[in-house]
């Protein structure tokens, strides 16, 4: 059984509750079988969320100053919402640093 979905350590586990309070992140569970490819998933997520990230047309922070988590050893905003105009197809980017 997956850590997420533990009963001793989540109460209602099956519940989707994104506002659930005590919230630890352990999507890559934790202990003796974290996750060997924690960091490899890390980068691919940077690599895909910036190819993303260069598709958007007029990209702007829906909120000017984003709340950030009230948490001084993982900080971050709490949310990060964009609005853009729209999305161009896959094939303006090939993946570098810039969009062509
Ligand atoms: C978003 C992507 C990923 C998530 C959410 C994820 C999540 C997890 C979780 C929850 C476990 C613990 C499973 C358990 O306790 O039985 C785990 C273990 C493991 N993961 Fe991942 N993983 C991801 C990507 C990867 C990648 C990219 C690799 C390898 C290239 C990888 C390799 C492993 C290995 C080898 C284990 C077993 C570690 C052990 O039992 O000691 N994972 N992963």
């Amino acid at each position: 059984m997956t850590r997420l979905r533990e009963p001793r350590r989540f109460a209602d586990p099956d519940r989707f509750w994104p506002q659930r309070p005590d919230n630890a992140h352990l999507a890559f569970s934790g202990g003796i079988h974290y996750c060997l490819g924690a960091a490899l998933a890390r980068m691919e997520a940077q690599v895909a969320l910036a190819a993303l990230a260069h598709r958007l047309r007029d990209p702007r922070l829906v909120d000017s100053a984003p709340p950030y988590r009230p948490n001084t050893h993982l900080r971050g905003p709490e949310r990060l919402l964009v609005a853009f105009d729209r999305l161009d197809p896959v094939s303006r980017f090939r993946g570098t640093d810039r969009p062509i």
